[in-house]
């Protein structure tokens, strides 16, 4: 049994991972990461994360393969609530979810390296064939920056976004749309007003 059977491939994968411990609803707490894939497999896990907590505390990683560009947006901020979940560990977009045991944290210098260890998958929904998509990818890029406001220079943050929210208009669809307004939301909450129509 291999991640690739599940859908992983090799480089970085993003996935939301869910974990058992801290969360800010119950004990469940849902982030997207990048899964990197190559020799081994492992996560990079930057600042104090609630994922950092319980994989420390001895959760396992479910990582939740999906595609859904509003539950990457929500899921960044703020942990899921019971509604999106299927089961205790599985969203109900989710595609396939892998499980993994986290062996080893090696502390970098502005990073942790949590090694994992594949221990099973499960298919909740074939995925056959899927076109890649601009918007949704947009999405993604303009979520990991709203994730660093703290680490990257306002003016960058501002246009980059905007840029991206460029492509979100022009090739997204209804659901992109929707997360890319949640990206907006959490930016002006932070005081970064854009000048963008969507
Ligand atoms: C697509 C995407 C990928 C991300 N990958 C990582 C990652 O590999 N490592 C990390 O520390 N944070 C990553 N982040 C940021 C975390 O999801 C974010 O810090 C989150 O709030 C952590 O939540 P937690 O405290 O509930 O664990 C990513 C965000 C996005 C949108």
């Amino acid at each position: 049994m291999e991640v690739k059977n599940f859908g992983l491939t090799e480089g970085i994968n993003e996935v939301i991972c869910v974990t058992e411990g801290k969360s800010d609803v119950g004990n469940i707490n849902t982030a997207p990461i990048g899964i990197i894939v190559g020799e081994n497999i492992y996560i990079r896990l930057f600042g104090k994360t609630h994922t950092l907590e319980n994989l420390k505390n001895g959760s396992k990683l479910y990582a939740n393969v999906c595609f859904d560009p509003l539950i990457f947006v929500i899921s960044a901020f703020k942990d899921l609530s019971k509604e999106y979940f299927l089961d205790k560990f599985t969203l109900k977009c989710a595609y396939s979810v892998l499980i993994f045991e986290p062996i080893s944290f090696e502390k970098k210098e502005n990073h942790i390296v949590c090694t994992l260890k594949f221990i099973d998958g499960r298919i909740i929904n074939p995925l056959n064939a899927r076109a890649f998509s601009r918007g949704f990818s947009a999405v993604i890029e303009a979520t990991i920056i709203a994730t660093r406001l703290k680490m990257i220079n306002i003016n960058q943050i501002s246009k980059k976004i905007e840029e991206l929210g460029e492509i979100v208009k022009k090739c997204g669809g209804k659901r992109d749309k929707e997360a890319f307004s949640y990206i907006l939301s959490v930016l002006r909450k932070n005081s970064i007003n854009l000048d963008f129509q969507s």
